[in-house]
């Protein structure tokens, strides 16, 4: 008789994002000809440049024509794709070799597929709130116990909190992998380079592993800060770097992302390359390679033109998380991140419970955002705003909580 994996029982019923679609769609029922706006999930909403298209375009053109027709790709990615990505991280001063680069059809699957190179044994470190991916794919493969009053029980929870500027404290004991989201998701905190350096010394020392997820670093417009860990020294001993096209050149609905694993890195009892080895053995095995015709949009978006483009879609979707945060700020509600992430941070008024504000933020507003618990218990009282979105959508959802939210 054939069993479930019954790890699955222990994840809460849905995914955050899908059960606040259908918490919106109960609304929308018992309120008919009400219009939501819409500042939850953080997607992309415009068009891909000019630049991009052609790139697209490019791709579908090479395949139309036997001379250029190509089928199955490198499972790791193109050369092109691969070398233009090594150079975008000689711009920050980290040196790569492209076989160092996985390109793949996604930050989101390589958050969760990355876990299964590494023992069951490991103690994970998640941050505290986090995006839930990295909590899910450890309790599904078995590398937790139950969940009790929000934590999963052999998770470490690092808490992410207002006196510590949303940046974890090192864990107290010793763990050995440790999820972290810079620029965050969800609270649009930013690490400077000496913060990083704590975990990657931290990592060096315990011969732990960092997964690095900095799928939002496009947004970063500080240029002191980091962009990536590797920008300190010695993380290519220990860290993993996960990254996505998503949310700086249009491609959430495309999907393409990378993860970096240096030939460098080394846990217990492997040589340098054998992790790197690992990943690529699990990405021939169950996944055949990125999408050719979006690699080669993605290629196109490393041309002068394409890069200021996609610059001018980033800054675009920042005035957004301005004017969410200048708004909120005057309403005298306590808001975080917004300035080098597209992500705000808000404490619920009154400490009220995350969920009860979506209620209320919706009923009154007419706003969808996402509670703050769907990230984690140190996400309970805070509420999540995401800056993606037509300017004049957003600037209608601001003025609706400006007028209607009653705190
Ligand atoms: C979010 O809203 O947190 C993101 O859209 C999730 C994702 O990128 O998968």
């Amino acid at each position: 008789m054939a069993t479930i994996n019954s790890h699955y029982n222990k994840l809460a019923a849905g995914y955050l994002f899908p059960e606040i679609a259908r918490r919106t769609q109960a609304f929308l029922e018992a309120n008919p000809g009400v219009e939501v706006m819409r500042l939850g999930i953080g997607d992309t909403t415009e068009p891909l440049t000019p630049a991009v298209v052609a790139g697209l375009h490019r791709g579908v053109d090479q395949l139309a024509d036997v001379e250029t027709y190509t089928g199955y790709g490198d499972y790791e990615g193109t050369t092109e794709l691969r070398e233009a990505l090594v150079t975008r991280y000689a711009g920050y001063g980290v040196t790569l070799d492209p076989s160092e680069i996985f390109v793949s059809d996604g930050a989101k699957p390589d958050s969760a597929n990355i876990q299964s190179i590494f023992g069951l044994e490991n103690v994970v470190a998640v941050q505290d709130p986090a995006y839930p991916v990295y909590v899910d794919s450890n309790v599904i493969v078995g590398r937790t116990g139950v969940c009790v009053d929000g934590q999963y029980d052999g998770l470490v929870y690092m808490s992410c909190t207002e006196e510590n500027g949303f940046f974890p404290d090192l864990p107290e004991g010793k763990v050995d992998l440790i999820y972290l989201c810079n620029p965050n998701n969800p609270t649009g905190a930013v690490a400077t380079k000496a913060q990083l350096r704590k975990f990657v010394d931290y990592a060096r020392e315990h011969k732990a592993v960092v997964i690095f997820d900095a799928a939002y670093c496009a947004y970063i417009s500080d240029p002191d800060l980091p962009r990536s860990i590797y920008e300190v020294d010695g993380a290519g001993e220990c860290a993993i770097e996960i990254n996505s096209f998503s949310k700086d050149i249009g491609f959430t609905g495309v999907r393409l992302g990378w993860s970096v694993v240096p030939v460098g890195l080394v846990v217990e009892g492997t040589k340098p390359g054998r992790v790197n080895a690992l990943w690529m053995r699990r990405q021939s095995t169950m996944f055949n390679g990125a999408s050719n015709i979006v690699q080669e949009g993605a290629l196109a978006a490393f041309t002068e033109a394409g890069k200021r483009e996609c610059q001018d879609t980033v800054d675009y979707y920042m005035e957004n998380a301005r004017r969410i945060r200048t708004a909120l700020e005057t309403m005298r509600i306590r808001v975080y991140g917004g300035v080098h992430a597209p992500y705000l941070w808000m404490a619920t008024p009154r400490g009220m419970g995350s969920w009860d504000f979506f209620d209320q933020l919706l009923a009154e507003a007419h706003v969808v955002g996402t509670p703050g618990a769907g990230f984690g218990p140190g996400g309970e009282g805070y509420f999540r705003l995401s800056a993606f979105g037509h300017h004049e959508d957003v600037a209608r959802a601001v003025e609706s909580i400006q007028q209607n939210l009653q705190l």
